[in-house]
């Protein structure tokens, strides 16, 4: 297998772009398909405050390692999810990661905080993963908000987004299909924008692109995932894709197509409260997370 670039010996073979790549090409090539994702949907400019939500996992460590590259100005938000075993490992690997190129990191610990999420999942008697997804969220938002950043990335790729929008799909779920996009625009006051520059890649490039460039990140899936439906989703499209190289970015893609002039920004300022809580902006007097939170006290 030869390097389409330079005749090299190739590294790596993807086949819907009918193209190996040596080492070297291969960086280019990762590196052109994120800032293509960038500048289509308009993410954010070189001068912009960017928040990366780092877990320690291969996705959100290569994005923060190629806008770190590209001269962005980046820092990593890690969130310790207070899971035993699997948060520590994590969280180191994302510790080395800042300290071998210097990066600014922020870490929320949700331990400290007191709503660890086995914990909140298991008094409000809610699934691990929602539980988390709205923990998670709230985090991110606020975190941003307190720092200043203009904007919030996180390293969901190809995959993710495509297998995610086929389980929509499945449900006919058309606010969460609507919501199935690279970019979603700050709201209110401090909603902030919240962009995937991983898109047009997937979670094998990804991972062969932290391998290639020595980026050391926590194998293992989060223990509380094991069983999810997502997983099947994936499984599903990435038989399709064997048998049919190029159908996951067309099907992705061409949904993006239909549904890029849809109005995402539900959320204006005037119809906003402040949640007595915590302060921040929501839609009723306390916020989502602040009622989750106070239910397990
Ligand atoms: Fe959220 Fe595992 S990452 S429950
Ligand atoms: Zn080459
Ligand atoms: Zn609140």
């Amino acid at each position: 297998m030869k390097c389409v670039k330079c005749k090299g010996d190739a590294v790596i073979n993807i086949r819907r772009a009918n193209a190996a790549f040596c080492k070297e090409h291969f960086n280019e090539y990762f590196t052109e398909q994120t800032l293509k994702a960038i500048k289509h949907f308009r993410m954010f400019r070189k001068t912009d405050k960017i928040m990366v939500c780092v877990s320690g996992g291969k996705d959100s460590l290569v994005l923060w390692h190629v806008l770190h590259k590209l001269g962005c100005d980046v820092t990593g938000m890690y969130i310790d999810l207070g899971i035993n075993g699997y948060s520590d490992r994590s969280k180191d690997k994302v510790n080395s990661f800042a300290e071998r190129f210097g990066l600014k990191t922020i870490i929320v610990d949700l331990r400290e905080k007191g709503h660890p999420i086995p914990f909140v999942a298991r008094k409000a008697k809610r699934e691990d993963c929602a539980v988390c997804g709205t923990i998670k969220r709230y985090y991110f938002n606020k975190t941003a908000y307190d720092g200043g950043f203009d904007v919030v990335a996180t390293g969901h790729n190809l995959d993710d987004e495509a297998s995610r929008l086929l389980a929509n799909i499945m449900h006919w779920d058309d606010e969460y299909m609507n919501n199935t996009y690279p970019v979603l625009p700050a709201g209110g006051k401090m909603l902030k924008k919240k962009v995937k520059p991983l898109v047009r890649l997937t979670e094998r490039e990804t991972a062969a692109f932290a391998i290639l460039n020595g980026i050391d990140y926590v194998m293992e899936e989060c223990p509380m995932s094991k069983g999810a439906t997502s997983l099947v989703f994936k499984d599903a499209l990435s038989t399709i894709e064997e048998n049919m190289p190029g159908s996951e970015i067309f099907f992705y893609t061409k949904f993006l197509e239909r549904v890029k002039d849809i109005d995402r920004s539900k959320t204006d300022s005037d119809e906003m409260k402040i949640c007595q809580t915590c302060g921040m902006e929501s839609f009723m007097d306390k916020c989502t997370f602040c009622r989750l939170v106070e239910k397990v006290k």
